[in-house]
């Protein structure tokens, strides 16, 4: 991303980096939800908490990437997130993970941008980082997460809930979130 040959990949990676942090501070948000006295979901708590650890760490790799390549990181203010997540009908749990599902497809579009971006000027290192480093990732956080979203849907907002929520707290202890 070397300057001279053209803005539009500092650009592109700047706005990367930008959605990395706010989705990461939407869920730290998620994470502080999760884990108050009247919520009390601890699985949910920590799968956010470790999803927003893994979202600035993104924006990091953007980060030293961008300066591997020349590039001059600026970053800009986030928009503040919700914080309260119930949803009458869905429940909290349900309505939170497809909020994440939208924001981890949301990231997936905004890589391949970045990506077609750094195509279009025959870019191949570039190109390889964004697929080695993100993309194939990203492409199982968007499964894994739709899948959660289902499973949430079958078990309905009781003990469903609590249920999904101890085997979410086993997986993220094994280290087993995308
Ligand atoms: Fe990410
Ligand atoms: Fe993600």
């Amino acid at each position: 991303m070397d300057c001279s040959s053209g803005c539009s990949h500092q650009l592109q990676q700047q706005q990367q980096q930008h959605i990395e942090y706010s989705v990461s501070y939407v869920y730290h948000s998620l994470y502080a939800y999760f884990s108050r006295d009247n919520v009390a979901l601890p699985g949910f708590a920590a799968f956010f908490k470790a999803g927003s650890e893994e979202e600035r760490e993104h924006a990091e790799l953007l980060m030293d990437y961008q300066n591997t390549r020349g590039g001059r990181v600026r970053l800009s203010s986030i928009m503040m997130p919700e914080v309260e997540f119930n949803h009458i009908e869905k429940g909290d749990a349900l309505y939170a993970m497809e909020l994440a599902l939208s924001l981890e497809k949301l990231n997936f579009t905004k890589l391949r941008q970045l990506h077609d971006v750094a195509d279009a000027e025959g870019d191949a290192q570039m190109c390889d980082f964004v697929e080695g480093a993100l993309l194939a990732d990203q492409v199982k956080s968007v499964k894994q997460v739709a899948e959660f979203v289902s499973q949430l849907r079958r078990v309905g907002k009781g003990l469903g809930v609590y249920e999904f929520d101890r085997k979410l707290a086993d997986l993220v202890a094994a280290g087993g979130v995308a």
